[in-house]
């Protein structure tokens, strides 16, 4: 018997046939592996499943019941060890870190109190423990408005749907508070019916109404970046409180600039100077449309929100973090450079707007401090006024640069841009100090104190911390009990009147 080899010794063309009906066998498989897991995927994605979710039901589990990979993976939130050089979920104490903004904020919440975010998982809690919100020990208590809830609960979405967006946001955040319990989740991003995505708080779409856009006409893409900018946006509280993104003359800080001007709009008047200013929230979503990843089409989940296998399903990751901590999936499945290489191009970027972001900080701080050396020598408001309105311009793009904490990395051109441009604002108004200074018979120096450190920068803008934390302390030993326990009544009859056929009517207590 001849072996094969011999035969091919004898028929070269035989060799050849072999090979090539070998080579078409694995690529038939191949094609056949490949469209069994896309059918798998598929079916994944399609998730024929009908949930009797209720779309208002505020509470993880509940949906998580159905989705036990997505809901498995949201709860790993909790974690919040990850670290990278700036940001990561560690709940770290920025004023601590950047004694500056003492300065910057001083007259507003932030100078007391001002952490870097641990992520969704903590929304409500976090609310509950900054200073910021001071200790309202009963309803109808300051300082902060519901408002100030509207990013940090579905059981937002629950009570807009109830009452009305305008009744919500006139009430105060103390009167909410034994309704507001659950973090960022589910309903915030999720149709009950067929898990599609979807706009859950009216801010957003009612902003690109008054622009001539219609939400619904979104594709898929951009939503996966619009769930996200309900919440990571530029925002301000109009009349009654009511929630606004100043979008209508454009994103940028210049054209949010222009808008709050026309409105003669401040969040507040700043102590030392005395100058009108604008708070920056987060412009994430608007910072990061200038950049090269926006650009390219690429979303907000596709980085915060990468894919995942387990088992042969594929799924959407819900730990949403720093990128950072999950290169391979994160960033990988687009860049084939090693994960050092792109951990240096992140770091890069943000060393480099550090570097002179903090020296608009260092020119702002003093700014502020020698306009308070001007009242003191006895300026006048004419004398300032020119002064206050810069002051008020480089705060602002500062801060738009500042509070976009992603924003280094997602769009490092536009944030060089803006603060280049607060830069030169801020010395322009330092300039019309000195000459202020001069007018009052002062040359020279201005005598600055030592405002260093948290503590020194908060002792001197009067900022009594162990007072503030004792109330703090009061407010969640007594009150905070007092909610939770109001929450788990409700929740419990709601669960009751779910089994309720015949039930109509409103989930508000
Ligand atoms: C309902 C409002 C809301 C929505 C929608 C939302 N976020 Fe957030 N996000 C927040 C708030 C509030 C925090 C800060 C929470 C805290 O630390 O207490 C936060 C924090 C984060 C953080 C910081 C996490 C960390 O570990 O430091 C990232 C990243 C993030 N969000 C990305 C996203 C992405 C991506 C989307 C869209 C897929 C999104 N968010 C949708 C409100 C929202
Ligand atoms: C901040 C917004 C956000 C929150 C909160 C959120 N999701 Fe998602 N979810 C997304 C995005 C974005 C996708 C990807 C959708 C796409 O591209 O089709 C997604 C996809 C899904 C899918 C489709 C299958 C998949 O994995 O891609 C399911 C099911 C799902 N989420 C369930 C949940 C559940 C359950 C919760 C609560 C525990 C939840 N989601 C919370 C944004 C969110
Ligand atoms: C969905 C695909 C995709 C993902 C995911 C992705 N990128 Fe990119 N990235 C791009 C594209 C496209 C460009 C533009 C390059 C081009 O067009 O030549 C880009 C550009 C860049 C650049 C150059 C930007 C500049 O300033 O010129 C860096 C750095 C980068 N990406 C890093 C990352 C990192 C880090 C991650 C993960 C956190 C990531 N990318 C995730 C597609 C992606
Ligand atoms: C190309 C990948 C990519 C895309 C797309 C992207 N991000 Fe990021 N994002 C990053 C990276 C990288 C960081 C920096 C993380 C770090 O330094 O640890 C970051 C940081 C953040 C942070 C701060 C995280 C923290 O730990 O405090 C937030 C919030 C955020 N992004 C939200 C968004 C939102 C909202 C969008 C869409 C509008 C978006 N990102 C789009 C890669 C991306």
């Amino acid at each position: 018997m001849k072996t094969i080899g011999d035969r091919i010794k004898h028929r070269p063309w035989l060799g050849w046939v072999l090979f090539i009906s070998t080579m078409i066998i694995v690529f038939l498989l191949g094609v056949l592996t490949y469209s069994i897991v896309e059918r798998r995927t598929a079916g994944e994605f399609a998730y024929a499943i009908t949930t009797d979710i209720d779309r208002l039901d505020p509470r993880a589990e509940a949906w998580g019941r159905y989705f036990p990979r997505q809901f498995n993976t949201y709860a790993q939130m909790a974690d919040t060890t990850f670290r990278s050089k700036y940001l990561g979920s560690q709940r770290r104490d920025l004023l601590d870190v950047n004694p500056r903004m003492v300065i910057l904020f001083a007259g507003y919440g932030f100078s007391r109190d001002y952490n870097l975010s641990r992520g969704h998982y903590y929304s409500v809690q976090d609310v509950r423990e900054t200073l910021r919100t001071g200790a309202p020990m009963k309803a109808g208590d300051g300082p902060q408005p519901a408002t100030c809830w509207t990013c940090k609960s579905p059981d937002v979405v629950r009570l807009i749907d109830d009452m009305g967006a305008g009744e919500f946001y006139s009430l105060m955040l103390s009167d909410t508070g034994h309704e507001i319990a659950n973090p960022i989740n589910c309903a915030s991003c999720h149709e009950a019916e067929d898990m599609s995505l979807k706009i859950a708080l009216p801010a957003l779409a009612e902003t690109f109404a008054r622009m001539g856009q219609d939400v619904s006409g979104f594709s898929h893409q951009q939503m996966r970046s619009l769930t996200c900018a309900q919440c990571h946006v530029e925002y301000y509280f109009g009349e009654n409180n009511y929630l606004i993104f100043p979008w209508d003359e454009g994103m940028t800080a210049e054209d949010m600039a222009r808008y709050f001007d026309k409105r003669g709009f401040a969040d507040w008047i700043h102590p030392l100077s005395k100058a009108p200013m604008i708070k920056a929230q987060h412009p994430d979503y608007e910072v990061f449309t200038t950049g090269i990843h926006y650009q390219r089409g690429v979303s907000c989940a596709d980085c915060h929100m990468p894919y995942k296998t387990e088992g042969g399903m594929k799924f959407t990751d819900h730990k949403i973090q720093s990128p950072l901590n999950n290169i391979a999936a994160a960033c990988q499945t687009c860049h084939r450079q090693s994960e050092a290489e792109l951990i240096r191009n992140v770091y890069d970027r943000q060393d480099m707007i550090y570097e002179i972001r903090t020296k608009l900080e260092d020119v702002l701080v003093k700014t502020h401090l020698e306009a308070e050396f001007a009242w003191k020598l006895g300026a006048t408001e004419e004398q300032m006024s020119e002064a206050l309105h810069l002051i008020r311009h480089a705060q602002w793009r500062w801060d738009y640069a500042a509070a976009t904490h992603g924003g280094s990395f997602h769009a490092p051109l536009e944030l060089a841009r803006t603060i280049g441009n607060g830069l030169d604002l801020a010395h322009e108004a330092r300039r019309k100090i000195t000459a202020v200074l001069v007018e009052l018979g002062h040359t020279g120096d201005v005598p600055l104190p030592d405002v260093s450190t948290k503590e020194k920068a908060q002792k001197y803008i009067g900022i009594d911390l162990e007072q503030l934390e004792a109330n703090k302390e009061r407010f969640l030993v007594e009150i905070v009990p007092e909610w939770l326990r109001l929450t788990a009544e409700r929740q419990q009859r709601w669960d009751e009147q779910r089994r309720d056929p015949d039930h109509e009517g409103s989930y508000i207590q």
